[in-house]
């Protein structure tokens, strides 16, 4: 196994605030790494600087040479444009010619039962909708390293079970690695296999998903802990 990231003592500031402290993570290629704790923690910070939309303040940051990054943003910014052209623009920025792109962002947009309103404009769609078109977009890319930012934060139940089931479909197939930040415990126990919990920018717990489930956190990690029993209760 190679690591796709490496993150070694990565620090973001933001004015006089530390977004991201002293941070360190690395990750094999097929692993599927769920970002969880309080809003504020550093989450989407971190997948930004994974992303590369983000430079760090100090600290090192390396992506393996032969990923293909896609990332699906927690509110997608839906272009004025239609269904189809949202996605076809990611494949032609990333340097597909049109007539490729249209037909792959066809199929992915079957995959994500959006065919039928291809030609809608994006901005009309429901939160569950763009989700999903979010995930078409990134999906088209053929990546093998996904970042998702929230994939179901603001869905209703039924879109939620929607979009996880084309996630868990999608990571089933494919050799891919997932990073992804979630505030839905369940869906981190179902997609991720291991667990890093932030608060304040800092790492506090980095385990296998079951070893961050069941082991006694609160003597190691009380806010860790406190986070969990507020999140199942
Ligand atoms: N562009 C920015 N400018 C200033 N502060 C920011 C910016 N982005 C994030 N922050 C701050 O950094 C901290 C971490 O934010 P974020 O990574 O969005 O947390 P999370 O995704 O876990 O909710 C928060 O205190 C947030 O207000
Ligand atoms: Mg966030």
């Amino acid at each position: 196994m190679s690591a796709v990231l490496n993150l070694r003592d990565v620090s973001v500031q933001f004015g006089a605030h530390l977004a991201l402290q002293g941070v360190n993570v690395s990750m094999q290629a097929g692993e599927r790494v769920a970002l969880v704790g309080a809003n504020g923690s550093g989450k989407s910070t971190l997948l930004r600087v994974a992303h590369g939309l983000l430079k760090v303040s100090h600290g090192h940051v390396s992506v393996a040479t032969d990923v293909t990054q896609a990332m699906a943003f927690q509110r997608p910014h839906m272009l004025r444009s239609s269904v189809l052209r949202f996605v076809v623009w990611g494949l032609w920025l990333q340097g597909t010619p049109w007539r490729d792109a249209h037909v792959r962002a066809m199929q992915a947009l079957e995959r994500v039962g959006l065919q039928d309103i291809a030609q809608r404009s994006a901005r009309t769609l429901s939160g569950g909708q763009q989700q999903r078109l979010a995930l078409a977009r990134a999906w088209a890319l053929q990546p093998n390293f996904v970042l998702l930012d929230e994939p179901t934060s603001s869905l209703d139940p039924h879109a939620k079970r929607e979009v996880e089931r084309l996630l868990a479909e999608w990571v089933a197939a494919a050799e891919v690695s997932l990073l992804f930040s979630s505030h839905n415990l369940g869906q981190v126990k179902r997609l991720a296999t291991r667990v890093i919990y932030l608060e304040a920018g800092r790492v506090l717990a980095d385990l296998p998903v079951d070893a961050f489930f069941n082991q006694p956190l609160g003597e190691s990690h009380p806010e860790a802990h406190l986070f969990l029993k507020g999140e199942l209760g």
